[in-house]
């Protein structure tokens, strides 16, 4: 690709289809791809494994600080490593879904995965995905864009992703699950998940995953020509 190697930050609720347009967007630029919600979700991981509360915001600080996490790709899919450990499934359970929004709410928590994402980050050409990247983050990211969907239409997604991966869940469950977090996250004092002045706005609810990656692959390769 020509032109500067940017940092792209792809913002939204859980459902919307995020890590599904992250995925496809960062092979079409050829840039990496860092999922910071894997990262939360690690500590809550580490955490459990620990016999830490996911309440006791201090000790997930320190957990958080020494993390020792790594992404590859394998195949398709984005693998998380904890050291030598691959922790892609572990982390995706529902439990653990619960744990990383609560660990999220923790500011030392935050304020130590802040260093960690800038130092992965480092150098461009990455696509960012999570809640506050394009707020918080990478504030002064070129391509910063705002993903969502309907509730309902997140938790079929959700649902299906889930049955994907060998878990049932109940979709009514899945829903007030999705709709909990939702409202923790939009309202917490930290970072709370809102676009970023300079976002763009996408609803994937009416669009395919196509449509939308590009979409986004547009706007990026426009803003990546120098002017
Ligand atoms: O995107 P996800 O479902 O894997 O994120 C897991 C949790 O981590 C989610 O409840 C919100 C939190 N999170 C966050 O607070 N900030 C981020 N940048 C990414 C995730």
């Amino acid at each position: 690709m020509s032109g500067p190697q940017l940092v792209v930050t792809i913002d939204g609720p859980a459902g919307a289809g995020k890590s599904s347009v992250a995925k496809l967007l960062a092979r079409r630029l050829d840039y990496r791809l860092l999922d910071t919600g894997a990262i939360y979700r690690a500590v809550a991981l580490a955490a459990e494994r620990g016999s830490i509360p996911w309440t006791d915001g201090a000790a997930c600080a320190e957990i958080a600080r020494t993390l020792d996490i790594r992404f590859a790709f394998v195949g398709d899919t984005n693998h998380v490593f904890l050291g030598e450990e691959d922790v892609s499934s572990a982390i995706r359970s529902p439990g653990i879904s619960q744990g990383a929004s609560q660990v999220s709410t923790h500011p030392p928590v935050r304020a130590a995965l802040l260093d960690l994402q800038r130092r992965l980050a480092a150098g461009g050409g990455v696509v960012v995905e999570g809640r506050d990247t394009g707020t918080i983050v990478f504030p002064n990211a070129r391509a910063k864009f705002f993903l969502t969907a309907t509730a309902a239409e997140r938790t079929r997604r959700r649902v299906a992703e889930l049955a994907a991966a060998g878990t049932v869940v109940d979709y009514d469950v899945t829903l007030r699950e999705i709709e909990e977090r939702d409202a923790r996250d939009a309202s917490r004092d930290v970072a709370p998940m809102v676009p970023a002045d300079d976002a763009v706005l996408v609803d994937s609810s009416t669009q395919t995953l196509e449509e939308v990656v590009a979409a986004l692959a547009a706007t990026v390769l426009a803003r990546s020509r120098p002017n």
